[in-house]
């Protein structure tokens, strides 16, 4: 028997404990204490807090699809199950409660979680008992209709209230809901990070930027900044609790702190040197970046902050001045041109990623030829290069002028080319030098060797004996495209 639809909000008469509800504007009764600054697992008052909550379920399985952001959701996601008594399964068969955190910037994106969604189906109809959330941005860009499509789904909810999926857990009976309603940041919840010594740090939500093709700010909504202090806090602790490597995130990550205040506004620039001050913390990274965005005191902080990366994500998206008018990227290709020697200039040896999108509405060989001239030109260190997907409710999937499926195909090869020609040419310029590497764990492609990340972001394979969480020095005998390797440097330990 199929229980009841019930697709109201959040339905304030319910009895639910005090801690589950999270400030959430509707219920602002509710305290949110008792989860902030509980930042990781293990702490004394979320055990309590465990042991008084009433579960339904016991065990839980989430798949991440998407970007950091996501990633860093189902971090939040896991550390908050885990503190109402979940326990992480190692496949969805075994799990009591199956969680999808979704993406749904191109339809490849969509196609691949609507699969996924196949077996939850085929596991639920096996036990009824059994939960299915939808959470993310696909869940956001559908909103109820998720309920309409798949019928099996109990629990729904956007990016901005994941919070509520504890509030639905913890109720007497489970009627299907869903919750689209940006409410708040996510960084009071505890978190359950993958590995110790790396933290993710959500510095803003949302976009308000209007690029032709792209969904996000239909799913993540208006841009938030978070209060610097309380992120400040935040970093602190995760220092604390053993974190070397800090990635602070944002849809536009350098426009931060626009929204603030006036007496409590913090540029990027700024937050940067405080991250940098908090002791333990050794590398600063951050994505992503929007190249309007990108000034010269982030571009100088680079040169100046020793924890700051030498790395600089600058999605291109386009070298013709034509397509990003177009795009509405709101810079030309002078423009972009400029900023990159501006980071030459202050950062010479400073690695330089890019997105790039080929077969956007009306391109034609002239605009595709100048995007590989800006390829050349740049010689970025690697690149994320995608094929024009349309998206509902974007301004350019309705603009005239598509492109054919096999031409863009053709585009994207030629792109590939000429982004891993030039990428492994730049890897070169490493051979022989000698790189700060933070291990990760064993070599992908082989477990008796190591693998890291070096300050550029160029995964380091290499032999040596170091363990996760240490930086090494690395001196690297070769370079492709995206891979550098070497061995470590005996006594090179970076304590
Ligand atoms: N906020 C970030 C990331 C956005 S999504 C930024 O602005 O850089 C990551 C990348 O996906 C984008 O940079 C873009 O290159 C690509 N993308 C977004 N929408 C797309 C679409 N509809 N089709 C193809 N690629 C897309
Ligand atoms: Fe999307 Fe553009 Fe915002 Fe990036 S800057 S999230 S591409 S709208
Ligand atoms: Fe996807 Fe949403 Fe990130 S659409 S790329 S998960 S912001």
């Amino acid at each position: 028997m199929m229980r009841p639809f019930k697709r109201s909000r959040n339905d304030c008469r319910r009895m639910i404990p005090m801690w589950v509800s999270l400030g959430s504007k509707q219920c602002s009764r509710a305290s949110r204490l008792p989860w902030k600054g509980l930042a990781s697992r293990g702490e004394p008052g979320l055990q309590s807090v465990a042991l008084e909550a009433r579960t339904l379920l016991k065990t839980y399985h989430v798949t991440t699809f998407g970007c950091q952001m996501n990633e860093h959701d189902s971090e939040r996601m896991k550390g908050m199950l885990e503190s109402l008594g979940y326990e992480e399964a190692q496949g969805r068969a075994d799990a009591d409660l199956i969680l999808f955190n979704t993406c749904s910037i191109r339809e490849s994106a969509d196609n691949r979680f609507v699969a996924h969604l196949g077996e939850a189906k085929r596991l639920k109809s096996e036990d009824p008992e059994r939960v299915v959330g939808v959470g993310g941005c696909w869940a956001q860009s559908v909103k109820d209709e998720v309920f309409e499509r798949f019928p099996f789904v109990d629990v729904a909810f956007g990016p901005g209230q994941i919070h509520m999926l504890a509030e639905f857990l913890t109720q007497d009976s489970l009627t299907a809901q869903g919750y689209f309603d940006f409410e708040d940041f996510s960084g009071h919840l505890p978190a359950k990070r993958e590995r110790e010594f790396q933290g993710w740090v959500q510095i803003s939500v949302g976009c308000n930027c209007v690029c032709a093709y792209c969904i996000v700010p239909q799913t993540r909504g208006r841009e938030v900044s978070r209060d610097p202090g309380e992120l400040l806090l935040e970093i602190q602790a995760l220092a604390a609790d053993g974190v070397r490597e800090v990635t602070l995130l944002g849809q536009n990550v350098n426009s931060y702190g626009r929204d603030l205040p006036k007496d409590d506004r913090v540029t990027f620039a700024e937050l940067l040197g405080r991250v940098d001050a908090i002791e333990g913390i050794d590398r600063i990274r951050y994505t992503s970046p929007h190249p309007k965005d990108m000034r010269e005191d982030v571009i100088r902080a680079h040169a100046e902050l020793s924890a700051l990366c030498p790395h600089i994500h600058l999605p291109l998206q386009s070298g013709s001045s034509r397509m990003l008018k177009a795009m509405r990227r709101t810079y030309n290709r002078e423009r972009y041109l400029d900023r990159v020697a501006q980071i030459r200039e202050h950062v010479p040896d400073c690695a330089l990623t890019t997105d790039i999108i080929v077969g956007f509405p009306g391109e034609t060989e002239e605009d595709f030829a100048e995007t590989l001239e800006v390829v050349e030109a740049v010689g970025y260190d690697g690149a994320f290069t995608f094929i024009f997907s349309p998206r509902r409710g974007t301004v350019a999937a309705d603009m005239p002028n598509q492109l054919s499926h096999p031409v863009k195909r053709e585009r994207m090869e030629r792109l590939v080319e000429v982004v891993q020609r030039r990428a492994r040419e730049r890897g070169q310029r490493f051979v022989g030098r000698t790189v700060e590497v933070l291990v990760e764990g064993p070599s992908r492609t082989d477990p008796s060797r190591l693998r890291g990340r070096s300050g550029h972001n160029k995964t380091v394979n290499f032999d040596g004996t170091a363990g996760q969480g240490e930086i090494v020095e690395v001196e690297i005998t070769s370079a492709t495209s995206t891979t550098l390797a070497g061995h470590e440097k005996l006594l090179s330990r970076v304590p």
